[in-house]
């Protein structure tokens, strides 16, 4: 196991997509495990969900007295000069860019101007940081791995075959850190999420949009005639993972030409157990019934819709966690029974369905 090369004790981390489903419980864990952090977030609150949710989660940061947050987008290069001028991040995680896979393909531009634009500005904030950044970690997804066969997908795949925009740009993402890692030695770990959920999570992905439907009492389409199968990873797993992983900068190392060996790591970050979507589905309507959120005659079967595959979409997604283990002995492992009752109980309260 690695140990711990970075204190997160009295440090300024920098936060992009703090309002977002994964920065605001990151940023609300860190305030409680560190209470001397200083954490500077931005979000541009993009309407691609209810901005309500995003104000809402900004809420419960905003009560830390050691939490900034800056209304504004990491496209912005002036900006994002100005702002790590003036709070020198110690330690900086990108979170911040346009999700989903089906929307890349009727919106481009948001992709490339948050994900490549945006995450440039970051590198080269970093590149020109005085003092030093010590540890850039920054989002990417299973996504890139598309439509490999071979499972469980491991870092050390071959991942050139992108099947949409959204998971080009998150492989690129990749690939600029690992020049800057060459080019300028600053440290880089790549995180690649496996489909997030859990409470106040994000409305666009399928258990939360399944959830509105029935309740609406509409039709759920289920994907592949539901012979899909994803690694759903609780949040409270992700923090705990992102959190490790920031605590342990890829050391700085010189090679024998002399130059720097890019201090440069990818990991998965998944929950190690591929769920058959149906039975995904199965355990999220008795979580809805039990938390009152549906009644307890509610009919199923006749709500649920079993369709072909959509483009951009991938039949499987199972991540290897062996290095994540191995390093920060660590592995996601949070049930689909808990992760769903916590989603469950949120929405019921949160939309006051009792
Ligand atoms: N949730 C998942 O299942 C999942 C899986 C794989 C990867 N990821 C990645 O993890 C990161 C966080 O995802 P999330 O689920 O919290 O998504 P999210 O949409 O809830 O959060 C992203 C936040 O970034 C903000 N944002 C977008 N473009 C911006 C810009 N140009 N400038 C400033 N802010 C901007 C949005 O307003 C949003 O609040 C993203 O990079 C996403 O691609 C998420």
């Amino acid at each position: 196991m690695l140990s711990s090369n970075i204190s997160l004790e009295n440090k300024t981390v920098f936060i992009t997509g703090v309002a977002g489903f994964i920065g605001s419980y990151l940023a609300l864990e860190l305030q409680i495990r560190f209470p001397t952090i200083k954490i500077v977030g931005i979000d541009s609150i993009t309407d691609y969900y209810d901005v309500s949710l995003k104000e809402e989660r900004l809420k419960n940061l905003k009560k830390f007295q050691n939490f900034l947050f800056i209304k504004g987008n990491i496209a912005d290069k002036e900006l994002i000069c100005q702002l790590f001028a003036e709070h020198k991040p110690n330690v900086v995680v990108n979170l911040a860019a346009q999700a989903g896979v089906r929307y890349s393909i009727t919106n481009p531009d948001a992709y490339v101007e948050s994900n490549l634009i945006g995450f440039y500005n970051i590198l080269e904030a970093c590149r020109h940081a005085v003092p030093e950044v010590e540890h850039l970690v920054y989002a990417s997804s299973s996504s890139v791995y598309g439509s490999n066969k071979k499972v469980p997908y491991s870092t050390d795949d071959k991942v050139d075959n992108p099947v949409s925009l959204y998971a080009a740009t998150k492989k690129s993402n990749e690939l600029m850190a690992h020049a800057y890692a060459k080019l300028y030695n600053i440290p880089s770990t790549g995180l690649r999420f496996f489909t997030v959920y859990g409470p106040a999570g994000r409305p666009d992905m399928a258990y939360f949009g399944f959830t509105n439907k029935l309740r609406e009492g509409k039709s759920i389409q289920i994907f592949n005639y539901g012979n899909c199968k994803r690694d759903f990873t609780y949040i409270d797993d992700i923090v705990e993972g992102v959190i490790r992983v920031m605590q342990h900068a890829p050391e700085r190392k010189t090679g024998e030409d002399g130059l720097p060996i890019p201090p440069y790591k990818v990991y998965n970050i998944g929950n190690n157990q591929p769920e058959n979507l149906l039975d995904f589905v199965t355990i999220l309507q008795e979580e809805l019934i039990r938390a009152k959120v549906l009644p307890t005659d509610y009919d199923f079967e006749a709500h649920k819709e079993l369709v072909p595959m959509q483009p951009g979409d991938v039949p499987v997604t199972y991540a290897d966690t062996t290095s994540l283990e191995e390093d920060f002995g660590f592995k996601p492992a949070t049930s689909l029974r808990k992760g769903l009752r916590a989603f469950a109980e949120w929405y019921a309260d949160y939309y006051k369905c009792k």
